[in-house]
């Protein structure tokens, strides 16, 4: 399997692209609330950069194929607007004839901490569908029961295993700790999603030795779950210094060599892991802390 990348504004080069050439496209794009690479910080800006770029993947993409498209919020003034909404109303604006299969829940536990609302901690990737029938691999992504001999005792089937001994379907909230600084795949890009999630989204939605597309390749975590998965990539960033990295990640994936995270390692459960931060010593007001 191979790479294709290019460091370049995806709104000039997509054109480039054959038309229905794409197995799958999985991309987050810019948000617009003020990072290093917004060059827009306004919803409109949002719109401006998403619409041209949506219109122009769904021409490339092969009929059956998969557009994902994974965003957070964009925050006003305290005021938060779901991207996925916006997103959305232009997908079924600009795009004859797509389908919305999903709107799968990215659950984390790391993010900043609110003090007038509740802290984030999800984002959401909307899939869709370029028409009626389309690609979908459930057994590839199945996960562990929580009972996985379970059988039936009695009736018809007895002694039949009463779930699906491959697994069960991993449903449409996914809880996969997000890339922040001590992950194994932190790089010097400031929004990275982590392999995983890319992952399980390639293996279900796209063949082996398919093509995947990032039209915001950023760190390239896109790439690098292709390359782990079999499948060919393309993808492309604006910002030179992130276009290296993902030149070396999806290099060293290439070589077998790239470090990540399996999307399979349990999240952490701080009551089994131990006391990594001990409750806090209560005082009464006269008393004085002895150690
Ligand atoms: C949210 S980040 C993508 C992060 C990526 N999913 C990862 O895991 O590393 C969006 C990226 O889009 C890039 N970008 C912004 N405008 C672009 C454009 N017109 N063409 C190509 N890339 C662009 C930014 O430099 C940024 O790296």
């Amino acid at each position: 399997m191979d790479f294709f990348i290019t460091n370049d504004d995806c709104t000039k080069i997509i054109s480039n692209i054959e038309d229905d050439s794409l197995d799958l496209t999985l991309t987050s794009p810019p948000y617009c609330i003020g990072k290093a690479y917004d060059v827009h910080t306004t919803i409109e800006g949002f719109k401006e950069i998403n619409e041209p770029v949506i219109e122009a993947i769904y021409n490339k993409t092969k009929p059956g194929g998969a557009i994902c498209w994974q965003v957070g919020h964009h925050v006003t003034k305290g005021e938060i607007i779901p991207l996925d909404f916006v997103v959305y109303e232009i997908f079924k604006r600009v795009c004859p004839n797509v389908k919305l299969r999903n709107r799968i829940v990215w659950h984390f536990e790391h993010g900043a901490n609110c003090r007038n609302r509740f802290s984030g901690r999800h984002e959401t990737i909307l899939w869709f569908t370029k028409g009626e029938n389309y690609y979908f691999d459930l057994d590839s992504v199945r996960v562990k029961q929580k009972y996985p001999g379970k059988k039936y005792y009695k009736g018809a089937k007895k002694g039949e295993y009463s779930c699906n001994p491959l697994g069960k379907n991993p449903g449409d909230l996914w809880s996969i700790p997000n890339v922040k600084s001590n992950h194994v795949e932190k790089t010097a890009h400031p929004c990275q999603f982590p392999i995983g999630l890319a992952q399980r989204i390639i293996r279900a939605l796209s063949p082996k030795g398919g093509m995947v597309f990032d039209p915001f390749m950023g760190s390239g975590s896109t790439g690098a779950a292709a390359i782990l998965e079999d499948r060919n990539f393309t993808g492309i960033e604006l910002d030179k210094k992130y276009f290296e990295i993902s030149k070396e990640r999806l290099t060293l994936a290439k070589k077998g060599l790239l470090r990540y995270r399996d999307i399979e390692t349990p999240v952490m459960d701080p009551a089994k892991a131990g006391a990594v931060a001990k409750d806090p010593i209560i005082l009464k007001p006269t008393q004085e802390l002895s150690l």
